[in-house]
């Protein structure tokens, strides 16, 4: 349902990827691990269409992301829930106030909205928390809320770029298992981490999609093959 196909992608003279391609199905859990600059958050970006590819192709649910017009945009983001690792959530807003916001867009009656509400807070744990606002949350609380904000939706695709990067191990292993219970029902879910370990509990789930190793046994990130960069090694200039 996934698809990158061939694809290429360059800031200026930096290429972090030459020709990438996965495909990834329906209901498929994929944790994309790499070290910092390895392309993980390209990799999300490059499927909400913040970014274009420069070169191959994207599909999303057989769709080529390239069709998706920019007034398109924001209605093609609705089918993906992501969540980051610094939250965006409101501040002005209460847990309740943020969920609504994003419920609000897609339409649907205010009693249905409610319902959805308080089902997506309560599966994540934290419906006793509806009234409070962000600045009187832990950490690993916002992102449970950020968790219930991304499928509020139901979205098809679930991405999370370093959901624990801000959290203490035992918010982490938290915010694991939530993960793996939002893929229980049948989200497909791309977790980026640069820490495989916060991740390893969900590999009986999924599969591992390690770029360090994609670029060692292909591209390097300075956009030089491996075997470019080894024989200039062996003549240090
Ligand atoms: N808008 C941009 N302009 C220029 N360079 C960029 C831009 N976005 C990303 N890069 C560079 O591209 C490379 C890949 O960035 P990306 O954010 O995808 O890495 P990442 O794997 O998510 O890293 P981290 O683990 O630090 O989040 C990095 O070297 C980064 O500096
Ligand atoms: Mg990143």
């Amino acid at each position: 349902m996934i698809e990158f196909s061939h694809v290429g992608k360059s800031y200026g003279d930096l290429t972090v990827f030459r020709d990438f391609n996965e495909r990834i199905e329906d209901g498929e859990l994929v944790i994309i691990t790499g070290k910092s600059g390895s392309g993980k958050t390209t990799i999300m970006n490059l499927l909400l269409k913040e970014i274009e590819p420069d070169t191959g192709k994207i599909y999303l649910k057989r769709r080529c992301l390239s069709d998706v017009k920019t007034s398109e945009i924001p209605f093609y983001r609705r089918d993906i829930g992501v969540v980051f690792q610094d939250f965006k959530l409101f501040d002005d807003r209460t847990v309740y106030g943020n969920l609504e916001v994003v419920r609000n867009l897609t339409g649907g009656n205010r009693k249905e909205t409610e319902r959805r509400i308080t089902s997506v807070l309560t599966m994540m744990g934290i419906d006793r928390l509806h009234k409070r606002r962000p600045k009187e949350l832990s950490g690993g609380e916002k992102q449970k809320v950020c968790m219930a904000r991304a499928i509020i939706n139901n979205p098809a695709v679930l991405l999370a770029d370093e959901p624990t990067g801000n959290l203490d191990p035992e918010s982490s292993a938290e915010v694991m298992k939530l993960l793996e219970l939002i893929h229980r029902q049948g989200t497909t879910i791309l977790l980026a981490t640069h820490d495989f370990k916060t991740a390893e509990s969900l590999l009986s789930r999924g599969r591992r999609i390690d770029l360090d190793q994609r670029s060692s046994s292909g591209y390097s990130s300075s956009g030089i093959s491996v075997r470019e960069r080894n024989s200039l090694e062996q003549y240090p200039t």
